[in-house]
Formats: structure tokens, sequence, C-alpha cells
């Protein structure tokens, strides 16, 4: 009867919701938060994070960067032949966006959380990114920019 066509486009529309996530996750590289989340005292994190740049294996970086008022902390890093860059960050004093422009690299980044988000890095990804902050965090949010060198 017609109650079957229905459980079959209800199914359908399942599977095709499914499918969608699965390529969001796997193809395109969006995240979806989840997994264990990192406290962070806010006026600790300097000293408990170390930001900066860590090369953990040929190719796969970890960059722990740490917001505040109107800066990326560090706010100009260079990474040489990336694949696979895993950022860490926090905030130290309100809600900042770090977002770089051209990638879908976009994370919220709150003070006393440690942000995670991975960035699987075209290879043909030379040269300079641009990070800005798509949080409003103040007078001082549009300045609040740093710039990503692949080499
Ligand atoms: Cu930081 Cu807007």
């Amino acid at each position: 009867g017609e109650e079957r066509i229905w459980v079959g486009v209800v199914a359908a529309m399942a599977v095709i919701f499914l499918a969608a996530l699965a390529y969001a996750a796997w193809v395109v590289g969006l995240q979806v938060p989840g997994g264990d989340v990192q406290l962070v005292e806010p006026q600790k994190a300097l000293q408990e994070l170390k930001p900066g740049v860590r090369e953990i294996a040929p190719g796969r970086y970890e960059v722990i960067i740490v917001a505040r008022m109107w800066q990326w902390f560090p706010s100009n890093i260079t990474l040489v032949n990336p694949v696979e860059v895993k950022f860490r960050l926090t905030a130290l004093d309100v809600i900042h966006g770090f977002h770089i422009v051209g990638t879908n690299v976009n994370v919220m980044v709150f003070p006393g959380y440690v942000a995670e988000i991975t960035w699987r890095v075209p290879q043909d990804a030379k040269g300079k990114y641009l990070v800005v902050c798509n949080e409003y965090c103040g007078l001082g949010h549009q300045n609040m920019y740093g710039v990503i060198n692949i080499i």
C-alpha cells in the first residue's frame, strides 16, 4: 500500500543524510565537535599549552595558538611541506573565532577550553594564508589576524 512507499522514502532520506555526513567528514574534512574536551584555566594557558609549532612526524604538525584581544599568539607561523596540521586553540579572555581564509578551518575559541581542528593540507597549498578572527571580540576585532606560510 501507500505506507510502504513512504517508509521507503524515509529510509532513502536517512541513507542520503548519512552519506552526506560521511562525505562531509571524510572527503571535505569537516568535523563535528565531540570527544574529549580539554579544560585549561585561562590565566595559566600560556604556561600549560606552550604555544608554537611542533612537527610530530614528517609533514604532521601540531600548532598551539592562544588568542586574546586582539591577537593570535603566535600570529605568524611557517610550515614546511605540511600534510596534516592539528590546531589546538584556547583564549585568555573572550570568545574568538579562528578562521584560515580560503579553507574549511574555522573554529570558535573559548576561554577555558582547548578547541581542536585538523587541516588536511592540499598538495598545492604553498603560499601565505590569512588567519582572521570571525567572532566579534571588541574594538580591535577587525585587526586580529595572522599569517600561515606554507613552504
Ligand atoms: Cu578576536 Cu574577534
